[in-house]
């Protein structure tokens, strides 16, 4: 977190104190490091340096176009799991040969669009799928890029929420499966067999699931050659974790090493989809301090951004680091939680954290919040979601400004008189608690 750093007794984003932010764009607001950015990125190629190789940026991580086209600038190539990503990844500059679909459930429509913006792959994730795109592509007269995301049954050893490589999850086809499946692509006039493809999950901190993983996946790749189905490239998916608290996750390098010599040895053009890793330390969140209350010996912190506008630590039980921006060294240190307003017990950013007397009015900076964080926020509670500013150097440029209220309403529509007249509808007895409803 580097270009995250305390100059002059103030937090700064590079040379931007968060103090300037706060009172330009207002708060929440989440903070981008443009040079962070880019180190993660060329952090990531330099690691597969030893072989031929792109980087399909996972959108979903974060998908703002600001964020996309600084990636896209650098060479990046994209990971898309919806029109939504695709429409994105197009407007910030992407280069379509370099964009892979991933997604247990791609609409016709999805489909047809990305065949017709001409993508590099579509990564299947089930018969019913492959039926699917061989018919949008038949429609189209094209022939449609496959590869299909194998599920290798490897334990990823992470949160169960975001552990896809298991017997039991919903994604991916099973090894046994895939034999037959790629015979059937490999004939199919409307269908290209281009890769294959896994991803086992997020937050991994150790190499050595994902080299299991690939191992068996580029045992699969032999027994398509022995049949004379050969492949362009082998897609092994994102997940690398990071270090949000104590964990020590691996470096880049050593899944690089292991990822590149396995492509090498089939003779594959290696594809990654990292997003954590890239965008996850390269953004914090930036509130401030509503108010404070205590109940019983209970302290709360209560801020400006809340649930909606992080989620991670409701639904993950993830921890962020939570720091004053100005920083009192005499400040006397109590455990509190940090809570937003909306109403939900499960709205917290922090818990028992030993912070101390914060005031009303002091920013706070919610870290490691680049990834997961703007693109999983919600208007839950009629809430605005947070702006988001990309800080480069001693400036920063607004990249999504705050959303007017009116757009939380935009859509919606009031009834007209003959609608709200209920005069026809029959006005309830007594009711049990079971005729409710
Ligand atoms: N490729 C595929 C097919 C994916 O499903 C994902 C993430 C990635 C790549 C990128 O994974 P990463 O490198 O970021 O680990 N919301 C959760 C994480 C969900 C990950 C979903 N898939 C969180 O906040 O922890």
């Amino acid at each position: 977190m580097h270009h995250f750093q305390q100059k002059n007794g103030e937090l700064h984003a590079e040379d931007v104190p968060l103090s300037r932010i706060a009172a330009e764009v207002g708060t929440p607001t989440y903070v981008y490091s443009r040079a962070t950015l880019v180190r993660h990125y060329r952090v990531m190629d330099q690691a597969l340096a030893q072989a031929p190789h792109t980087i399909c940026y996972a959108v979903k991580a974060c998908s703002n176009l600001a964020v996309l086209q600084l990636l896209a600038s650098l060479g990046s190539g994209f990971d898309i799991v919806s029109l939504g990503e695709l429409r994105r990844a197009l407007l910030a500059g992407a280069d379509p040969q370099r964009i892979v679909f991933s997604g247990v459930g791609k609409r016709d429509d999805e489909i047809a669009e990305a065949l017709q913006a001409g993508i590099l792959c579509l990564n299947v994730e089930s018969v019913g799928e492959l039926a699917r795109i061989e018919r949008v592509a038949q429609a189209l007269g094209v022939r449609a890029p496959i590869s299909l995301r194998v599920n290798p049954e490897v334990d990823a050893r992470t949160h169960k929420y975001i552990a896809t490589g298991l017997r039991t999850s919903k994604f991916g086809v099973a090894m046994a499966d895939a034999l037959p499946l790629y015979r059937r692509a490999a004939v199919s006039e409307h269908l290209r067999v281009v890769g294959i493809d896994s991803h086992i999950g997020s937050q991994i901190l150790e190499v050595a699931p994902l080299i299991e993983a690939v191992e068996k996946v580029v045992q699969l790749v032999d027994q398509l050659k022995a049949e004379g189905i050969s492949l362009a490239h082998l897609d092994v998916g994102g997940g690398l974790g990071i270090a949000y608290r104590d964990e020590e996750p691996a470096p880049p390098a050593e899944l690089g090493a292991a990822m590149t010599a396995l492509a090498n040895s089939r003779g594959l053009h290696l594809l990654v989809e990292p997003g954590r890793v890239i965008a996850g330390n390269a953004g914090l969140l930036l509130t401030r301090v509503l108010g404070k209350k205590s109940n019983h010996d209970k302290h709360f912190v209560i801020v400006d951004a809340a649930m909606n506008d992080n989620i991670r630590p409701a639904l993950y039980g993830a921890w962020h680091g939570v720091v004053p921006v100005v920083e009192h060294e005499e400040r006397p240190r109590l455990p509190v939680d940090i809570v937003g307003p909306v109403c939900e017990s499960g709205d917290f950013l922090a818990q028992d954290r030993e912070l101390g007397a914060l005031e009303p009015g002091e920013l706070l900076a919610v870290l490691g919040s680049g990834a997961y964080g703007f693109s999983m926020a919600s208007n839950y509670n009629s809430r605005q979601r947070p702006a988001e500013v990309l800080v480069h150097g001693a400036s920063f440029t607004v990249v999504r400004a705050r959303e007017p209220l009116e757009d939380l309403w935009r859509g919606e529509q009031l009834l007209d008189a003959a609608t709200l007249d209920v005069s026809e509808l029959p006005c309830p007895g007594q009711e049990t608690a079971q005729e409710l409803g």
